[in-house]
């Protein structure tokens, strides 16, 4: 793999630097709407629940709160030190909880529970127990689940983390973001590495696996000396995962990123030459490259996963758990299965109104063609195993791939001539550099690209 990279081209790669959606759904979220109610929601569940009652069930749970704001941050989030605003949240998520699980069959088994935010460790080890505990009373848990949580190492006890192990939580992703001082202070996020240090042993004794920790390119007064030095550090606490993102700046959705000064960033040259570096420096300390900024040791499942071809991608990113339901508990979050996309509101007070009015918290929504069945799965196949079996597209969708995807093809023919796709009679490979493009590659295949984000920008930058 590191031949592979070695071979970056740093100026092809910039050439194709345009916004583009992350495809962690197809259709893209610019494209639910108000027109799918809560009601439409509603009947979904139902229906689906008569109709196919067995399916595993993954559920996500969202938790806005955080207790200082990272100028970067682009989550749904929101600050807050009041302590009642966050049992107040609990008290409408537990509502939330009351009102759908009971239309979900008690037969269907949850395999997979996320915890995202915002912050979930913002909450105290006595809230985190209470509303976990109240979860697994609600749900058919799995004994085998899948619990994930992201972490916040910065207001972190001992007793959080053990209170989420005995939970039932065995996974986590710990933010990093870069250890350089000097960018912490221009992101407002100041964590010094024993900090981290001291929750991946927390994390280690409590035997957590999976471990992932995220960090953020192309953040202020970033350099390739710089960010070297924190990948090193990070290798050195040798965590099953790395997620390396790149900073997506979109200060006209974030505006708290104006906060952060457009001089003070890397240029798009220098962002490169840091994402080089990093890939090259992981991949020389063994890391696989999964795509879209993930990186994991070869005996983590998700490397394995994706050998496999089983791996999957979700609002979450990169998920070994296909096939299962997702359901979206909490302000902003996001259901998906079978036909429909449904997202609860966005804002705070709006989600609350709902509730207390008895109604399903759905703000937009969406309900997806056999075009959009096709193209979701060309692209996540494309995403998750780098490559495509025309054949199993045919047979599986009853269509002939060159002709119902020939404008795609047309589109897909420069990334073949600059040596990033190959195409056969009979199979689509993501090669070398092109594996650092998934992103536009992907956008070769959707058939709204051209419609959204014409009239007011809504994508980050896709390099
Ligand atoms: C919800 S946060 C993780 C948990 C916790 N709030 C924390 O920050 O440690 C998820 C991750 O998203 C990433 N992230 C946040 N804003 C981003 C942005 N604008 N661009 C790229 N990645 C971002 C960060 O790496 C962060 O760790
Ligand atoms: S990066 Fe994490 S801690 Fe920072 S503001 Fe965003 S969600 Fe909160």
């Amino acid at each position: 793999m590191q031949a592979l990279f070695s071979q970056v081209d740093l100026g092809l790669l910039k050439k194709y630097d345009t916004p583009g959606p992350r495809y962690t759904s197809y259709p893209t979220a610019p494209l639910f709407s108000t027109a799918f109610t809560a009601e439409d929601y509603k009947q979904e569940i139902l229906d689906t629940n008569a109709a196919d009652a067995t399916s595993d069930l993954s559920l996500y749970f969202h938790f806005p709160f955080c207790d200082t704001l990272c100028y970067f941050c682009g989550c749904t989030m929101m600050v807050t030190r009041d302590r009642n605003r966050i049992a107040e949240y609990l008290r409408y998520l537990k509502k939330e909880i009351d009102m759908i699980a009971p239309l979900l069959g008690r037969n269907r088994k949850v395999t997979q529970i996320h915890w995202g935010g915002g912050t979930p460790t913002h909450l105290s080890p006595e809230e985190l127990l209470d509303i976990g505990e109240y979860i697994k009373s609600k749900f058919n848990v799995d004994p085998e689940v899948e619990m994930s949580v992201e972490i916040d190492p910065r207001e972190l006890t001992q007793k959080h983390l053990g209170t989420l192990r005995h939970v039932g939580f065995n996974r986590m992703s710990m933010g990093i973001q870069d250890f350089d001082e000097r960018v912490q202070k221009a992101v407002n996020r100041i964590q010094p590495e024993e900090l981290s240090l001291q929750v991946l042993k927390w994390a280690e004794a409590l035997d957590f696996h999976s471990i992932n920790l995220d960090l953020i390119y192309g953040l202020p007064f970033q350099t390739v000396e710089s960010f070297e030095k924190t990948v090193r550090k990070v290798l050195h606490f040798s965590p099953e995962r790395i997620a390396v993102f790149n900073y997506a700046h979109v200060p006209w959705m974030k505006k708290h990123q104006q906060l952060i000064h457009p001089e003070d960033l890397p240029t798009p040259e220098q962002k490169l030459d840091i994402l080089k570096m990093t890939i090259e420096l992981l991949a020389s300390h063994g890391y696989e490259y999964i795509g879209m900024d993930h990186f994991a040791k070869p005996t983590d499942e998700l490397a394995i996963s994706q050998k496999e071809k089983t791996l999957y991608r979700n609002f979450q990113g990169y998920s070994t758990k296909s096939g299962a339901d997702l359901y979206g508990f909490g302000m902003s979050s996001i259901s998906h299965f079978q036909n429909v996309y449904a997202q609860n509101e966005k804002n705070l007070q709006d989600y609350y109104k709902a509730i207390d009015a008895g109604r399903l918290a759905t703000h937009v929504g969406y309900r997806m063609t056999e075009d959009d069945h096709i193209r979701k799965y060309v692209i996540m196949r494309l995403m998750c195993d780098l490559e495509l079996d025309l054949a199993t597209v045919n047979e599986r969708f009853g269509i002939d791939f060159k002709r119902y995807f020939e404008s795609s093809l047309h589109q897909l023919q420069r990334f073949v001539d600059d040596g990033l796709v190959e195409i056969s009679p009979d199979k689509i490979s993501i090669i070398g550099a092109g594996r650092l493009l998934l992103r536009n590659i992907a956008m070769c295949f959707d058939a709204y690209i051209d419609t959204i984000g014409k009239t007011k920008p809504v994508f980050s930058r896709t390099v």
